[in-house]
């Protein structure tokens, strides 16, 4: 057989949130909900699926490589130059970029704990070291993050919203933060829910671009604007860090309907609106009932909310489940007595707590 790099053994293929069709064959039932992978419950913008009918024809062709176009819609949206953009397929693919490009053997990558697992995989795939800090009551260790850094760690990973927790470091946290970091550091913010922030984050941390060259701000169209089959994450930072990473970017790595439909997500404000006010009065009904259950109900400014259900948390996913409600156990982010929820529309909200309050005493 081939020989699998030793130093790689450690790592397990990824094992992502239940889909519709698996709980359907697993426990035999004819449809269920998908409330475990911070998607849109919304679904795309219908224009998104006029832009990929229009332009079927274009899918015998390359895309375009540098995602021009998309860049530069995307740049008069955020109101910034196409320079500092960078698109990947997906965000996962651009956290393997940065790891690729900024990482030697011998280095170390530092991020909190719970959190995102592609950074220790990017990490370890470069052939570096990760090393983590665990959060204090769910919130990252600012001070212990700073006390970790040394004269190897090239990359520090702050995921803010924090998936699993949900909790935003705010603009304020992370200036200071980028205060007392060395310069030759890359700090990536992952910003993958920040739009689902009630404060401004995601404005906020845009205007600390121009003062950190070493800020790299990654977000996606996976979550808010609901392209998750599509495979569409950015990067936003200085050209020289863009420009870094573009060298080691597949030359055509964004297919050209995911390009397309990004551009044509980004003109339907309406849908982006009501995306954010249902998934914030959603955020709100979920936390309010979860915690009128008794449960402790984690601070969210995501999709998503974090609820401690205790040593019954697994059997309470399960008969969830079982009943066509998918919500994701928190098992695999070390957090076993937990659940996250993904806000759905008002009625699948309000099926799920009904469901909860109808299971949780027969666990
Ligand atoms: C914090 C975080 N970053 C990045 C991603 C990946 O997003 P994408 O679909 O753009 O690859 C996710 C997906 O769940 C996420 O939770």
């Amino acid at each position: 057989m081939p020989g699998f790099r030793p130093d790689l053994q450690i790592l397990k293929p990824y094992v992502p949130g239940r889909s519709v069709a698996e709980v359907k064959k697993l426990w035999g039932i004819d449809s269920a909900l998908k409330m475990n992978s911070n998607e849109n419950p919304l679904g795309a913008s219908p224009k998104v699926a006029e832009a990929i009918l229009k332009n079927m024809t274009q899918i015998s062709e390359y895309p375009a490589g540098d995602a021009a176009e998309l860049r530069v819609v995307l740049a008069e949206f955020l109101k910034l130059k196409s320079e500092n953009l960078l698109i990947g397929n997906g965000s996962d693919e651009i956290i393997v970029m940065i790891c690729a490009a900024y990482l030697k053997v011998g280095q170390n990558v530092l991020s909190s704990q719970p959190t995102f697992s592609e950074y220790r995989f990017g990490t370890l795939l470069a052939g570096a070291e990760y090393r983590f800090v665990p959060m204090q009551n769910f919130d990252h260790d600012d001070q212990a993050l700073l006390n970790h850094i040394d004269n190897q760690t090239a990359i520090v990973f702050l995921c803010s919203p924090n998936n699993p927790t949900g909790l935003d470091l705010g603009a304020g946290r992370i200036k200071n933060f980028l205060e007392k970091i060395p310069s030759q550091v890359l700090v990536v913010l992952d910003q993958a829910y920040v739009e689902f922030c009630t404060q401004n984050t995601g404005q906020s941390t845009l205007a600390l671009l121009e003062q950190y060259p070493n800020l790299l701000l990654l977000r996606t169209f996976s979550k808010a604007f609901g392209l998750a089959g599509l495979r569409v994450g950015y990067a936003i930072g200085h050209p020289q860090v863009i420009n870094d990473l573009s060298r080691v970017k597949q030359p055509f790595n964004v297919g050209v309907l995911a390009q397309i439909s990004a551009v044509a997500a980004l003109s339907d404000k309406e849908h982006l609106q009501e995306t954010l006010s249902l998934v914030q009065t959603g955020r709100d009904y979920l936390a309010k009932e979860c915690a009128e259950l008794g449960y402790r109900v984690l601070p969210s400014d995501a999709n998503f909310i974090a609820v401690h259900i205790g040593p019954k948390a697994k059997s309470m996913v399960d008969a969830l489940e079982k009943s066509g409600v998918i919500i994701r156990w928190l098992n695999s982010f070390e957090m076993p007595e937990w659940v996250r929820i993904s806000v759905g529309t008002f009625e699948q909200n309000q099926k799920l707590i009904q469901l909860i309050k109808n299971t949780r005493s027969s666990l």
